[in-house]
């Protein structure tokens, strides 16, 4: 592996092309560059991550055929807002008792490989006092933490927003890899009515390329999630457009921030029409624009893209993935649904002890589902009146 050391001594001179074919991780003796002609300025290439062979392998493990990640990290604020649904009071106890619920569900490693977990959660035992990072290990599920610091207005934008978190993040990345996370996530938002501007997408990609090479840098696997917003009317032509812009920018900046694609992950919106458009699209639609916008921007070098349900609903967000799954893909195309994995779970729970084992299966059968649609083999044959309701609310938080 490449060292920061490696620097100081003196460089080896190769090709161009050598580098190209030889952007191998395990690149040992080279670490400068120097592009023909040869009295042209050397080009430094940044030593690889101490990490980089456990980031690839973590990425790997997530990205595992038949699985895909449950995004259990709501903040405590939306959190608030689920217990309040089922009519309970968003305190530790309820939070604990319903994380609780998710990871302790028998078998669910078979199907999911990575939890996605908020701050608390990741320093949190479960009801009878076992760390939950030891329950999901136990499970076979990589546990992974929420990083970003939320949303805040865009000064000098349309009303749009950016996302923070950037400070402090490197000390805040190495104690959560202590703790027990392998990988990590940072949302971002772009507005499709509010724009987008210019600004905002830049300012989206620059901050998901700087969370995500800080993340490289201690060992967590960064899931890079530029959510374009389901909100508007517009058709699906017109989000298409806008994944393509955004998806530019952001693999631009990610290079820029020499980001080890092979270790990273994506956690992008499907290519569908606005929430409020009349004209709706089939799964297959769905699958055909988003395929395309992936094979024109995405990279094969990048393991996994890990969609998120954004207010479909549970069986919507199924159909959609297993349609996309119908012939082999560069990347493995799987989940990472927090609505559509929890939606009839928490409702069937409604807080109450004796409903934990029904919440449970009703967990494992979306699991199910989604490991089923990612090897491209759903039905989508008896599913429930409940799963089959759109979440989407209008300027949702997460
Ligand atoms: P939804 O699947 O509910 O859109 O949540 C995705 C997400 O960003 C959580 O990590």
């Amino acid at each position: 592996m490449a060292s920061a050391s490696l620097l100081k001594s003196s460089p080896t001179v190769i090709d161009k092309s050598e580098f190209v074919k030889g952007q191998s991780l395990r690149q040992t003796s080279v670490s400068v560059v120097r592009c023909h002609p040869t009295n042209a300025p050397s080009l430094t290439v940044r030593a690889a991550s101490p990490y980089a062979d456990e980031l690839v392998k973590t990425a790997k493990t997530v990205a595992s055929p038949g699985r895909g990640i449950l995004a259990m990290d709501e903040s405590n604020a939306t959190c608030g807002k689920r217990l309040a649904s089922i009519g309970l009071e968003n305190t530790e106890a309820n939070r604990q008792a319903y994380r609780t619920l998710l990871v302790t569900a028998p078998g669910l490693g078979q199907y999911i490989s990575g939890a996605i977990l908020f701050e608390e959660t990741l320093y949190q035992s479960t009801v009878d006092g076992r760390k939950i990072v030891d329950v999901l290990v136990e499970q076979n599920i990589v546990p992974g933490i929420k990083v970003d610091k939320g949303l805040v207005p865009l000064a000098g934008s349309n009303d749009e927003s950016w996302c923070q978190g950037l400070d402090g993040l490197a000390s805040r990345t190495a104690a959560y890899y202590q703790q027990g996370a392998r990988f990590a996530k940072w949302r971002t938002v772009v507005s499709i009515p509010n724009g987008p501007s210019a600004l905002a997408v830049k300012e989206a990609a620059w901050g998901l390329a700087r969370y995500a090479a800080i993340s490289q840098d201690s060992g967590l696997v960064p899931i890079v999630e530029p959510e374009i917003l389901l909100d508007g009317e517009h058709g699906i032509d017109r989000t298409f457009e806008v994944a393509q812009k955004v998806w530019a920018e952001v693999f631009f900046y990610l290079a820029e921030n020499n980001v080890m694609f092979e270790g990273i992950l994506l956690k992008p919106s499907m290519v569908t029409p606005g929430a409020e458009c009349k004209d709706r699209a089939t799964p297959q639609q769905v699958a055909d624009y988003t395929l395309s916008l992936l094979k024109r921007r995405i990279p094969p070098a990048v393991p996994g893209i890990m969609f998120l349900s954004g207010g479909q609903s549970e069986v919507e967000a199924t159909l959609n993935l297993n349609a996309m799954n119908q012939a082999p893909n560069p990347w493995h195309v799987s989940f990472s649904y927090a609505r559509a994995l929890q939606n009839t779970c928490l409702k069937t729970w409604g807080g109450q002890p004796e409903n934990v084992k029904a919440a449970q299966d009703a967990l494992l059968t979306r699991a199910k589902a989604n490991s089923l649609a990612q090897l491209g083999k759903y039905t989508g044959e008896g599913e429930s009146d409940e799963a089959k309701q759109g979440m989407f609310v209008k300027g949702y938080v997460y």
